[in-house]
């Protein structure tokens, strides 16, 4: 199934209550939520581990997709596999060379993912197109939730575009909101993750549908 998917991001979510808050993403119509991991070095700030997701795993049937914002994904990766993450995407600019890990993440039964951001030249992911199942094009700085749109990241994504094969799963992260997300659907992005956008919204079913219409559109 091709079709685009809204992935709500659990960081802009209430920590408090970290099983409704996803099952209020499946209440809403996702079916995939993304988990972002940071570790304090790689980006200057710090969210949640392997041990937090392996806690949530057997309480939603929801596809986790794990987005390492770490400087050394390498040392934890089993942890995240242990875990149950279905997708495991690590960062082009902490692991240059990333061969090895992309295949320990599919031996170990996910789906791999690599991630750039926006000041990364986007022609550095060509090397790896062929060993990943997703591209992950940032649109902001990671770090933080509630950003504005990096309009550049849509060129970027077009380029994948064009050099990937079809089953490529490109994904587009920070900033994503009623504003911006047709363009980035246009743009070919599969996996609009949706964090502050969702989980501050007044209503969330209905923003959910409306963002749901505008990528169907
Ligand atoms: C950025 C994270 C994103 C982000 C999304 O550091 O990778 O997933 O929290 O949040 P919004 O949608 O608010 O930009
Ligand atoms: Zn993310």
């Amino acid at each position: 199934n091709t079709s685009p998917r809204i992935c709500p991001s659990l960081l802009d979510c209430d920590f408090s209550f970290l099983k409704s808050e996803i099952d209020d993403a499946e209440r809403c119509g996702a079916e995939i939520v993304h988990w972002d991991v940071m570790d304090g070095f790689f980006v200057p700030n710090f969210s949640y581990g392997p041990m937090v997701i392996r806690s949530l795993r057997p309480q939603s049937q929801l596809v986790f997709e794990a987005h390492l914002m770490m400087k050394e994904p390498g040392k934890y990766l089993d942890g995240f596999l242990e875990a149950g993450c279905d997708v495991i995407t690590i960062h082009l600019e902490a692991v240059p060379d990333p061969t090895e890990l992309l295949r320990a993440i599919r031996d170990g039964g996910a789906l791999a993912g690599l991630a750039v951001n926006p000041p990364t030249p986007i022609e550095q992911l060509e090397p790896w197109l062929d060993q990943i199942d997703l591209a992950l094009v940032m649109s902001v700085m990671p770090g933080f939730g509630g950003q504005s749109f990096d309009q550049g990241a849509l060129e970027r994504m077009r380029w994948v575009r064009e050099r990937s094969r079809p089953e490529l799963i490109i994904e587009v992260d920070g900033g994503v909101n009623r504003t911006t997300i047709s363009d980035a659907v246009r743009a070919g992005a599969r996996h609009m993750v949706v964090g502050s956008a969702f989980y501050r919204a007044q209503d969330r079913a209905a923003e959910f549908q409306q963002l749901t219409q505008l990528v169907n559109e």
